[in-house]
C-alpha cells in the first residue's frame, strides 16, 4: 500500500476532487495547510527592504492507494488537475504505507482500502 500527499492551491480544490472520481479514487483526507516551497512563500518590500511572507495557504490531499499501478494513475490524475505552470503548483509525496484498518469490519491491509 502508498500513500499519496499532495500539496496543492487552494482554488484546485474542486477540479482535483472531480479528477480523482474519474478515475474512482474515493478515500480521500482533505485539510488546509499553510507552507512554503523553494520560493519561501512570495517576497515584498517593507521600508526598502526585501521580506519573505513564507508561509502560503495550501490544501492538502492525502489518499491511500493499494498499489503502484494506482500510485502511477493518481498521481497523474492529480498533476494534470493541479497543474497551472506557474510556481507554487504543488508538490506531490508518496510513501510506502505498513498497514490500515477499516474500524467497523476490522479488515486490514488492502481489503480495508477497496
Ligand atoms: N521540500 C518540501 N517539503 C515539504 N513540503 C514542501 C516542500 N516543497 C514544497 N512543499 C509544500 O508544497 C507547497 C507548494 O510548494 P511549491 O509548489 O511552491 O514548490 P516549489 O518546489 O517551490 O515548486 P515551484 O517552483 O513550482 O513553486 C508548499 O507551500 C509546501 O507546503
Ligand atoms: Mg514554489
Amino acid at each position: 500500500m502508498i500513500k499519496i500527499e499532495a500539496i496543492v492551491r487552494e482554488e484546485k480544490l474542486e477540479d482535483i476532487k472531480e479528477a480523482l472520481a474519474k478515475i474512482e479514487v474515493n478515500g480521500v483526507t482533505v485539510s488546509q495547510v499553510m507552507g512554503c516551497g523553494k520560493q519561501k512563500g512570495y517576497q515584498e518590500l517593507v521600508r526598502g527592504m526585501e521580506v519573505s511572507i513564507t508561509m502560503l495557504p495550501k490544501i492538502k490531499f492525502e489518499i491511500i492507494v493499494s498499489c503502484e499501478e494506482w500510485e502511477q494513475k493518481t498521481i497523474k490524475a492529480i498533476q494534470e488537475a493541479a497543474f497551472t505552470g506557474n510556481p507554487g503548483d504543488g508538490k506531490i509525496f508518496s510513501y510506502d504505507l505498513r498497514n490500515v484498518m477499516r474500524v467497523r469490519t476490522k479488515e486490514i491491509g488492502t481489503a480495508a482500502i477497496n
